[in-house]
């Protein structure tokens, strides 16, 4: 990876998916996503801040007309583990009867996070409701939630980098990297 990156860099054990497998990626879910809702209007719900950059260069790929809210949505509180607990800004979150919705978020985990959204999201009477992924983990899931589109599946194991943090650092990184255990960053 080029500067301004190089020091960050070090503190990664290795690179999962480079930018360019990332931006090709994007590029195929957002043909997917228009063909499926031709002559919609989509109301995008994104979570932020992980899939921040994920919607920003999903979003602009898309030629229909989009809504977009942004939700906030935390469950890892500092550390590598999810807490169990996941916390939403719904005070955010406007009327949505009848809308087409399509629930975006940087990764699926223990499927927590976008399971409570979607019993909330599809309380609201929406008038269809779709979920988006850039990133899958292979393992259990703790609650299970139908996945409309994801980007890639992965192993089991904490990644940083394209939104995604480890302690509100790494988010700025173009590519998704698995963070170095020996790193005092990861200590
Ligand atoms: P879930 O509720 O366990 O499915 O967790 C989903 C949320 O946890 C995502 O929105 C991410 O913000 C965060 N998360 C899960 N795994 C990782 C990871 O490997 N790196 C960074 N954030 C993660
Ligand atoms: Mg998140």
């Amino acid at each position: 990876m080029n500067p301004p990156f190089s020091g960050v860099f070090n503190d990664l054990d290795r690179v999962l998916l480079d930018r360019d497998q990332i931006q090709c990626r994007v590029d195929e879910m957002a043909e997917q996503i228009q063909a499926a809702h031709a002559n919609q209007t989509i109301t995008v719900v994104a979570l932020m801040d992980g899939a921040l950059f994920f919607v920003a260069d999903l979003v602009r790929r898309i030629d229909l007309p989009i809504r977009l809210i942004t939700l906030s949505a935390s469950s890892y509180h500092g550390g590598t583990e999810s807490s169990g607990s996941v916390d939403v800004s719904w005070n955010r979150l406007p009327d949505l009867k009848g809308q087409h919705l399509l629930l975006l978020d940087d990764i699926l985990d223990t499927g927590r996070t976008l399971s409570l959204l979607r019993s909330r999201l599809l309380e609201a009477k929406p008038a269809s409701l779709q979920i988006g992924v850039l990133l899958s983990k292979r393992r259990t899931r703790v609650a299970e939630v139908p996945v409309d589109y994801v980007g890639f599946e992965i192993d089991d194991e904490f990644v940083v980098g394209y939104g995604m943090d480890y302690q509100a650092r790494f988010r700025n990184l173009p590519c998704i990297g698995v963070l170095e255990p020996s790193s005092p960053e990861a200590a």
